[in-house]
């Protein structure tokens, strides 16, 4: 029978329950998943490094046994073929993703018609959440419980404190 491989693409800068509940959704439907972390050169302001975000995956995905974490870089279509993958997951939260999502969509079909984009719902709970969101929570130092585990609150509280070093080193030079 045929093997459905899943490419769950995103920048997860953090990855937050959100992602998370649509990688558990996910895991059910297809024989395999592979979370990717999309890597941008072009793009240095990620808050944490490719590598941070790779690990803080692994971790909240251990128990999951037919998801993976990767990264990958250039095209997401590129990425499909040499994973030998014939979907892609995408999460939608409200109707204000459904433009952005249908373009890339329908452009991924365009480039790789057999690459079939999937798009399912995370929980109504976390349908306002998004890692923008939670980066600017924690950069004021507002709650995060609810938001993202633990680990990466705690990642987050850290990454905050360091950057905020890094400001106060800048306006004393
Ligand atoms: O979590 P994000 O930032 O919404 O994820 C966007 C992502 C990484 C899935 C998208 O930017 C992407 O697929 N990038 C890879 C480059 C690519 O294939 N671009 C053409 C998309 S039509």
């Amino acid at each position: 029978m045929k093997q459905i491989i899943a490419i769950y693409p995103g920048s997860f800068d953090p990855v937050t329950n959100g992602h998370l509940d649509l990688i558990h959704r996910g895991c059910k439907l297809f024989d395999r998943l592979i979370v990717a972390i999309a890597r941008n050169p072009e793009k240095d302001s990620s808050f944490f490094s490719l590598e941070e975000r790779v690990a803080m995956l692994q971790v909240m995905t251990a128990e999951l046994e037919n998801v993976s974490v990767d990264a990958f870089e250039g095209l997401l279509m590129t990425y499909c073929i040499e994973k030998h993958a014939n979907a892609v997951l995408r999460g939608i939260r409200a109707v204000s993703d459904y433009e952005f999502e249908l373009q890339m969509a329908l452009m991924n079909r365009k480039m790789e018609p057999s690459v079939e984009t999937v798009f399912m719902m995370p929980a109504e709970k976390y349908s306002y959440l998004s890692s923008r969101i939670v980066r600017e929570i924690a950069s004021f130092g507002g709650p995060l419980n609810g938001l993202v585990p633990e680990l990466v609150e705690q990642h987050l509280r850290r990454r905050v404190s360091e950057l905020r070093g890094t400001i106060s080193e800048i306006s004393t030079k």
